[in-house]
């Protein structure tokens, strides 16, 4: 897909102030400093879209871009940071459980995990939700420039091994990406393409 526009539009710490467009959504979630934003600047190919930091916590509210004026992207506060809020060690902001539950244009999430580290519980925790309350989700592994491949592989073979163990009897589809060498992007971007295509009008 080509991405012949992409805006900043508004942010918010309140579903309910959220654009009222009807237009489908694609959120972007995951841990504190995974790498979220670095994603939605590498997707637009637009590098300062999205505000980075190499300190957790950058992302402090629901970000609205507007892609090719008939769809979002949205970026939103990374969970496990422990400086925001004394439940975010198991639990993330309220106003982001709000927004999953809530939010009727959210076609599907890429929950956003790091390809260094093993199976974390936080995020098994996340995955879990999200699967108990029905929402999509895909999932994102990120700074694939960091490891070598068969350490990659293995990484992403154990977080498919812990989910099938777990509750999950068919596996998310997965990407491998890199910010830093502008990895995974066009297998992202087609498959939202694809999803936005089979959409009712
Ligand atoms: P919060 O908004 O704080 O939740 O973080 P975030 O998930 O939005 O992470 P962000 O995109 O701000 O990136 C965090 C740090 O990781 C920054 O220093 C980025 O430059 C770095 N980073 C992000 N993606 C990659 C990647 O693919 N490879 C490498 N090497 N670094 C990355
Ligand atoms: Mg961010």
């Amino acid at each position: 897909m080509k991405i012949s526009s992409a805006e900043f539009l508004v942010s918010n710490s309140e579903v309910a102030k959220c654009p009222k467009d009807r237009l489908p959504e694609y959120a972007f979630i995951g841990r504190s400093n995974v790498g979220k934003s670095s994603l939605i600047n590498l997707l637009t190919g637009r590098k300062d879209l999205a505000k980075t930091s190499g300190k957790p916590g950058k992302t402090q509210l629901i970000n609205h871009f507007l892609i090719n004026k008939n769809w979002f992207l949205v970026d939103l506060p990374g969970y496990g940071y422990a400086k925001v809020s004394k439940k975010s060690k198991s639990v993330f902001q309220e106003y982001i459980t709000d927004y999953f539950l809530q939010r009727e244009q959210l076609v599907a999430a890429f929950v956003l995990l790091d390809i260094r580290l093993e199976p974390q519980k936080i995020d098994l925790e996340f995955l879990e939700w999200l699967g108990v309350n029905e929402i999509p989700f895909f999932m994102v592994f990120t700074k694939a420039d960091k490891v070598g491949t068969q350490r990659a592989i293995l990484n992403v073979e154990a977080y498919k091994k812990v989910l099938l163990e777990s509750m999950w009897e068919e596996l998310p589809e997965t990407f491998i990406t890199s910010a830093v060498n502008n990895y995974g992007r066009d297998e992202i971007l087609k498959k939202i393409q694809e999803i936005n295509a089979g959409l009712p009008k």
